[in-house]
C-alpha cells in the first residue's frame, strides 16, 4: 500500500491485497475464539454449521463489501453515500459499523494482551513445567490483576505505533513474511497433536457432528463466529477493498480469504481438542480454553518454551494485522469525513480504544461485579458485537447491495468493467437479495425467542 497521505493509499499488488484481507481475517478469532466457541457449542455440529455459514453468507457478503469499497474508494460512510443515488439515507449504518469496530477492539485488545503476557512468560520460562491446575491459576492471576491492564495498554501502543509508522512498510511487509510462518507453525503443532493420547476423542469431538445438538444458540453462535472470523459486517473489508487496485478480482479474493481463514480455524481445532482430552481440560471452558491448553501442550514438547514463545509472538502479529484493520475503519472516517491528519486520526482512535479496553480488562478483576444480564463487560461486548452488531450490519449490507446499489455498479466491480466474466453474478445477487436477509432474520429472531 502506498503511504502517501496526499493521495488515497492503494495496495501495490494483487498478492498484497490478498495478504492484507487474509491478515485481517486470520487472528484471535481463528485461534482463540473458534476453538472455545466450538467447545461451548458441542463440537462437530457447530463446525458443520460454521462452514455452511462461511460459504452461504460469508463469501457473498465479502463480495458485497468489496463491491462497496472498491467501487467508491472511500471510508465506510462514503461507501454507503457514494454507491447509489439513495445512499445518503444509509449512512446511519456506517456509524453503527464504526461503533461496533471500536467495541470489538476493546475486548480484542484484552485478549491480545494475554497473548503478549504468555509470550513474555515463555521467554522468561515462568510457565515452564506447570501442571494443568497451575496453568489455570496462572491464567486467573494474569487476567484478574493489574497486569491485564498493562498488557492491554502495551498492545494498543504497539498497534498505534504500527498505524502511525505506516501500513506498507510496517504491517504489510511483516505480515507477508510472518503469516506464512504462522501457517508452518500451526502445521508443526498439528503434527504434534497426532501423537497425543486424546487424538481419537479430539477428532471425534471435532469431526463427528451430532446434529441433534443444533439449536438456536448453536446457529447464532456459528453465524456470529463466521462474521467475526471473516471480519464482515464491520466495514473493515469495505475499507480494505477501497485500497485494492483495479486488477484485484473481487470474487476470487473473497473465496481465497474464506478458504484460508477457515483452514486456520480448523487447524487450531485440530491442535487444541486432542490436547483438551489428553490433559483433562473441559472443552466447555470458554475464553480461557486456548490459554490453558496450549501451555500444557508446549510444556510436554522438547524445547517447549521456545515453541511457545514463537507461537505467541506470531499470534501477536496475527492479532495486530487484525486490530490494524479494525482501527482503519474509524481512522479512515476521521481522516476523510472529519478532515483530520492521519496522525491525529490515529491518536484519537487509539485513545478511544484504550479507554474502553482498560474498562474491559478490569472486568475480570476490580469491575467483575459490574454485570449486565449476568455478563461481565468483556462477555457482553463479545456477545453483543458478534451475535447482534455483525449480523445486523451484514443484513443491512446484503439488502443494500442486493436491492439498492445499481446493477451496473456491482457488475462493473465484479467483472472489472467487463474485462473478465463473473458467471455467478445471478447467484450472488439472489443470495444477497433473499438468502442472506432471510437466513440472518430467521436465526436472529429464533435465538431471541421471537420465533
Ligand atoms: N477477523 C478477525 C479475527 O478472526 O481475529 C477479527 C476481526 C478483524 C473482526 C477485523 C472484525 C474486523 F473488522
Amino acid at each position: 500500500m502506498s503511504d502517501d497521505t496526499s493521495q488515497r493509499a492503494i495496495f501495490a499488488t494483487k498478492i498484497g491485497a490478498v495478504a492484507a484481507t487474509v491478515g485481517s481475517a486470520v487472528g484471535l478469532g481463528n485461534i482463540w475464539r473458534f476453538p472455545y466457541e466450538t467447545g461451548v457449542h458441542g463440537g462437530g455440529a457447530f463446525i458443520a454449521c460454521y462452514i455452511v455459514f462461511v460459504l452461504l453468507l460469508g463469501v457473498p457478503l465479502l463480495c458485497a463489501e468489496f463491491i462497496l469499497g472498491r467501487g467508491t474508494r472511500s471510508n465506510i460512510l462514503g461507501a454507503f453515500r457514494d454507491s447509489s443515488s439513495g445512499g445518503r439515507r444509509w449512512v446511519g449504518a456506517g456509524y453503527m459499523v464504526i461503533l461496533s469496530s471500536i467495541m470489538i477492539l476493546w475486548f480484542y485488545s484484552v485478549v491480545a494482551g494475554w497473548t503478549l503476557g504468555y509470550c513474555y512468560d515463555s521467554v522468561t520460562g515462568s510457565i515452564a513445567g506447570m501442571d494443568s491446575s497451575e496453568i489455570s491459576d496462572h491464567f486467573m492471576e494474569m487476567t484478574t490483576g493489574w497486569r491485564n491492564v498493562v498488557l492491554t495498554v502495551v498492545f494498543l501502543l504497539a498497534n498505534a505505533a504500527v498505524l502511525l509508522g505506516g501500513v506498507t512498510k510496517g504491517i504489510e511487509r511483516a505480515s507477508n513474511l510472518l503469516m506464512p510462518l504462522l501457517f508452518v507453525l500451526l502445521m508443526v503443532l498439528c503434527i504434534n497433536s497426532l501423537s497425543l493420547d486424546g487424538l481419537k476423542e479430539g477428532m471425534t469431538f471435532l469431526f463427528h457432528p451430532d446434529f441433534s445438538k443444533i439449536d438456536a444458540s448453536v446457529l447464532l453462535g456459528a453465524m456470529g463466529q463466521a462474521f467475526f472470523s471473516l471480519s464482515i459486517g464491520m466495514g473493515c473489508m469495505t475499507v480494505y477493498a477501497s485500497y485494492f487496485n483495479k486488477e484485484s478480482r473481487l470474487g476470487r479474493t473473497a473465496l481465497t480469504t474464506a478458504v484460508l481463514d477457515t483452514l486456520v480455524a480448523i487447524l487450531a481445532g485440530v491442535i487444541i481438542f486432542p490436547a483438551v482430552f489428553t490433559y483433562g481440560f473441559s472443552p466447555e471452558k470458554g475464553p480461557a480454553l486456548v490459554f490453558e491448553v496450549l501451555p500444557a501442550v508446549f510444556g510436554c514438547m522438547p524445547g517447549g518454551m521456545i515453541w511457545s514463545a514463537i507461537f505467541f509472538l506470531l499470534l501477536i502479529v496475527a492479532s495486530i494485522t487484525s486490530t490494524v484493520s479494525m482501527s482503519e475503519i474509524s481512522i479512515s472516517y476521521f481522516e476523510e469525513e472529519l478532515k483530520m491528519s492521519r496522525r491525529n486520526a490515529t491518536i484519537l482512535s487509539s485513545v478511544l480504544a484504550m479507554a474502553g479496553a482498560v474498562v474491559c480488562a478490569l472486568s475480570f478483576g476490580p469491575l467483575s461485579d459490574f454485570t449486565v444480564c449476568g455478563m461481565s463487560m468483556f462477555d457482553l461486548l463479545d456477545y453483543v458485537t458478534s451475535n447482534i452488531c455483525l449480523p445486523v450490519a451484514g443484513l443491512i449490507i446484503s439488502v443494500y447491495v442486493g436491492w439498492v446499489v445499481p446493477a451496473r455498479f456491482t457488475r462493473e466491480q465484479l467483472t472489472d468493467g467487463g474485462s473478465y466474466p463473473f458467471p455467478l453474478y445471478g447467484v450472488l445477487m439472489f443470495v444477497l437479495r433473499w438468502v442472506c436477509p432471510v437466513a440472518i432474520m430467521l436465526i436472529f429472531l429464533n435465538s431471541i425467542g421471537l420465533l
